[in-house]
């Protein structure tokens, strides 16, 4: 059974591991296997949305619900990282650094009970291409809001310093359609 707590304090352990991305995937892979007991514990997504479950300096645990169709721009995270889907359908392409600005090196969709775990130098974006919304809990070895990092504009691969409100506009855009979609049927 999931209870937020419980995972907060086990993930607070885990991190302590001598492999700590190992040991938070294989708790982050036990939670989403069971994924209506993370919804009975977080709620079914509504929303497009960040919600944040913890964070400290050495730990950030989120819950991401990707809108419909949302697509997110390449980002770094220059920490460790661990996704679990609880539902829906999550894709990751993959990026390295190059002369043009960023090269696609790989992709990865991620379903319903599906974890992952990234290196602290993965470029990734993310895309949702369902109609419904995506449920993701993410897991960090730092502070997620706290440490400078870097956005890549999705036209011009250009890099540019990591700008939260960017998020939260691409987030509240998502849930701008979500109501029009409402509205109209
Ligand atoms: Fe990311």
């Amino acid at each position: 059974m999931f209870q937020t707590e419980r995972f907060i304090a086990e993930c607070q352990a885990a991190i302590k591991e001598s492999d700590a991305l190992s040991a938070v995937k294989e708790l982050v892979a036990g939670v989403v296997s069971e994924p209506t007991e993370v919804l009975r514990a977080l709620g079914e997504p509504e929303r497009s949305g960040v919600q944040t479950i913890y964070k400290a300096f050495d730990l950030t645990i989120l819950n991401v619900c990707w809108g419909p169709r949302m697509e997110f721009h390449p980002h770094d995270h220059r920490m460790w990282a661990v996704i679990g889907i609880y539902g829906g359908c999550e894709q990751n392409t993959f990026y390295r650094r190059s002369k043009a600005g960023l090269t696609k090196h790989g992709a990865k969709a991620l379903n319903g009970k599906d974890a992952i775990a990234l290196g602290a130098t993965i470029i990734h974006a993310v895309t949702n291409p369902l109609d419904q919304i995506t449920g993701a809990i993410h897991v960090y070895g730092g502070d997620f809001f706290a440490t400078p990092r870097s956005e890549w504009d999705p036209k011009t691969l250009e890099e540019h310093p990591y700008n939260v409100e960017h998020t939260m506009r691409a987030f509240e855009a998502a849930n701008e359609q979500l109501r029009t979609k409402v509205t109209r049927t």
